[in-house]
Formats: structure tokens, C-alpha cells, sequence
């Protein structure tokens, strides 16, 4: 019965029956011609649009305004509805895109793109290229003579792991060029399937209250597995964690020091579940100073998750309200870019006293916000010492 209704939907929404009389999806001034959705996006959707994405697409136009590359390759080999271009198209800077590629390996794409072209006033001009092929085959099509890469951009929002994709588009993005990733199957980085994180990230997950640090930094780590292969040095300039999903935001320098530099920061993270010190090691058999052994997680990246200048930057530039909060606890949180974090309330659990209000915790602990708990901080100090000072 559900799958002759979503044949029926999808029948519908090829015949632009349901278009005629529903209001249509429009974002940030772009319109799209599919009818608004009622239900939680979906793979099978006929065109996907996802509008819990569009912070997910606001930031990666700030962040392509608030930095220095212009005349750029763009790529989007997972195009979906064709949003994410056609905001491009409006909202980068004069100068950025040289050519904006874009790809899906649905079967109406060309037609629906060329269409949302029209509806939205722009022009099919020779810097918009529209490709209907499998993503890894339209990324390793696009030749260059030295092999060092072909896109100055590459932008992969999949459903789930990004991993089918990585192999070429790490190959394709040329040096000084940005490699932007999303992942939304966050419970097999989170620890729910810690056999999923081995098969799939190369690592031991862990589900504590710093899951999703740990998390992004196992996926940070796998993508720049993927690069090291090629001698090409993949940096995290902007990473986080929102909503249901993970985005690294990778610079690509090519060069074996600058690979062996990144293989120096992947490590485990080790966390004791008796008095919450956690710390860093190449080893993963180590006992806490409280005479607990540690669990571990990773190995992961280690090194930063932010380029400070760029988030002070995109904070300070930032066009969308919407955002404003969260780019400023980025901000904060750049200025102490350290791994793993404290969270109030699993400290008064453990230890069984009352913690002030954040601002003076912040204060007394020379510590800084976190985007990955509304309860956490960043701080140098261990847990001794935080005990100490809060009690
Ligand atoms: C999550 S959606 C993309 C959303 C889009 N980036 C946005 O900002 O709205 C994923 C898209 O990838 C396409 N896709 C999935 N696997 C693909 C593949 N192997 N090659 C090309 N397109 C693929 C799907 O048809 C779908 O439209
Ligand atoms: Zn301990």
C-alpha cells in the first residue's frame, strides 16, 4: 500500500499536478518548483529538499564569501533539488565561480535544474555546466593534465556517509582548494554501532556526553586517510556538529611533510568514566590517575577544528540571523580549540554538588562555550582542579 502511494506521489509530482495547486518551497528568494513537503524529507523522494539544510547551505556561502579564492571550479555532484547551486548562483560574490558544475544521477535532472534556471531568472550560460551521471564518474571525468585535481570547490551532502565519495573527490580538489563534507549517519559515529564505526571510519566509537566531538573528529580523521593516500594534506578550517548531521569544511596543501604532519595528530582519546579526566595518547591501554583504566575512542584528529580568523570573520560578516548564535559560539569556542570538554551537569551527577551559573563556572575556569552541549565548556584545567575551584 505505501509503495503505490509513492509511486502515486511520485507520478504526481512528474505530471506537475501536485505543483498546480500547492505552494511552492522558496529559500532565501529561490523557488523552487516542487510542492512544499509535509512529511520528513526522504531518499525516495522524487527531488529532494531538506529545509532543516538551510543553515547547513547558509553557512557554506558564508564561508565561501569570507575567504580569499575567486574564479573557482565548483562542484556539487549530489545536487538533489538543485538549491544549494541556485544560491550559489545568487549569493557568492561577484568573481567567486569561474564555472559551477552540478550532478545527480536522477533520471530528470538536466530538464528539472534547467527549469528551477528559469523559474529563478538566471541564465544557462557556459559557467553552468549540468551533468546527469554517477558522482565518482563525473568527478574523475573532469581531466586535468598533472592529476593534481580539477575543482577548487567540492561539496558532498549525501544521505547518510559521505565514504562512497571520498576516494574522488579528495582526488579531484585542487590545492588550496576546499573540501566540504556532510555526514548525517551520526549513529554510526556516536557509538549506537561501534562494529558500523570499525567497518566504516576505521575506528572504536564510544557513546558518552562527548559523542558528537568525538564523532566529528573520527570522521575529520578518515576523510584525511583518504588524502594522505594521494599526498594531499586536508585541514579542517570549520567543523561542527548540528542538527542530525556532521560538516568539515577541509583546506587541501599538497605535500608528504604537510601529510606527515596531519598523521602526527590522529590519536586516541581516552576518558575516564570514574572521574571524567580524559586526555590524549597513541596508546590506548592506559589507567587514569584515579586508578581507573581508561576507555578509548578513535583514533581520531586531535588538532584543530577551527581557523579562528575565518569563524572571527564569518561571525562578524554573517548576512543570515538565523545563524548568528551559533557562529558565535564557534567563535568562543575557537579561542580554546582543545579536544574533548567538561558538561556541568555530568560533573554535578558524578560529584554530587551544585554548580553555579555558567557565566561565573566560565569565569572561575578560564573556560569557553561549546557547540556541542548547551551545558559544556572548554577548559585547559583537569578535573582535580575544576573540583576544586567549583566546590
Ligand atoms: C541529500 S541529497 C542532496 C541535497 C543537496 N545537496 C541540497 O543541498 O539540497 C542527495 C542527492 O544525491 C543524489 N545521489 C545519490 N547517489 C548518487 C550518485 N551515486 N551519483 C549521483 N547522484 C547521487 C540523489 O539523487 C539526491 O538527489
Ligand atoms: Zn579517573
Amino acid at each position: 500500500m505505501n509503495r503505490f502511494l509513492f509511486n502515486l506521489e511520485e507520478v504526481l509530482y512528474s505530471l506537475f499536478i501536485i505543483n498546480l495547486s500547492m505552494p511552492k518551497i522558496t529559500e532565501q528568494g529561490v523557488t523552487l518548483n516542487i510542492a512544499s513537503i509535509k512529511k520528513d524529507p526522504h531518499k525516495k523522494m522524487p527531488i529532494f529538499y531538506n529545509p532543516v539544510m538551510k543553515s547547513n547551505r547558509n553557512i557554506s556561502i558564508l564561508l565561501l564569501n569570507s575567504i580569499s579564492n575567486t574564479k573557482m571550479h565548483v562542484a556539487l555532484p549530489l545536487t538533489g533539488s538543485g538549491i544549494r547551486a541556485l544560491r550559489f548562483l545568487r549569493e557568492l560574490k561577484k568573481g567567486k565561480i569561474d564555472t559551477i558544475f552540478v550532478n545527480d544521477k536522477k533520471a530528470d535532472f538536466v530538464n528539472t535544474f534547467t527549469q528551477a534556471l528559469t523559474t529563478n531568472n538566471l541564465k544557462k550560460t557556459n559557467s553552468v555546466k549540468i551533468c546527469n551521471d554517477d558522482a565518482n564518474h563525473f568527478l574523475l571525468n573532469q581531466h586535468t593534465d598533472d592529476f593534481c585535481g580539477y575543482f577548487d570547490y567540492i561539496d558532498i551532502d549525501p544521505f547518510g556517509t559521505p565514504n562512497p565519495f571520498l576516494s574522488a573527490s579528495v582526488s579531484q580538489v585542487k590545492r588550496n582548494g576546499i573540501l566540504a563534507i556532510t555526514a548525517t549517519d551520526t549513529a554510526a559515529l556516536t557509538g549506537t554501532y561501534p562494529r558500523s564505526t570499525k567497518r566504516k571510519y576505521w575506528a572504536t566509537s564510544l557513546k558518552s556526553y562527548m559523542m558528537h566531538e568525538t564523532g566529528l573528529r573520527t570522521l575529520i580523521r578518515k576523510v584525511q586517510l583518504q588524502g594522505i593516500q594521494f599526498d594531499k594534506a586536508l585541514t579542517p578550517i570549520l567543523s561542527y556538529h548540528k542538527d542530525h548531521y556532521f560538516r568539515i569544511y577541509f583546506k587541501q596543501e599538497s605535500g608528504k611533510e604537510r601529510c606527515d604532519e596531519i598523521i602526527k595528530q590522529h590519536k586516541y582519546m581516552l576518558y575516564c568514566p570514574s572521574c571524567l579526566n580524559h586526555t590524549t595518547s597513541h596508546f590506548n591501554k592506559e589507567t587514569c590517575s584515579c586508578g581507573t583504566q581508561f576507555l578509548f575512542i578513535g583514533p581520531l584528529w586531535i588538532g584543530k577544528l577551527f581557523d579562528t580568523k575565518l569563524i572571527t570573520t564569518m561571525a562578524k560578516n554573517n548576512p543570515f540571523p538565523e545563524e548568528q548564535k551559533f557562529l558565535d559560539v564557534l567563535k568562543e569556542e575557537s579561542k580554546k580549540d582543545i579536544v574533548g570538554f567538561y558538561d556541568l551537569h555530568v560533573i554535578e551527577k558524578k560529584y554530587k554538588f551544585p554548580i553555579g551559573k555558567m557565566d561565573s563556572v566560565l569565569k572561575k575556569l578560564k573556560a569557553v562555550r561549546t557547540h556541542f552541549s548547551l551545558t559544556g565548556i572548554k577548559t585547559n584545567i583537569n578535573i582535580k582542579e575544576i573540583i576544586r575551584l567549583l566546590k
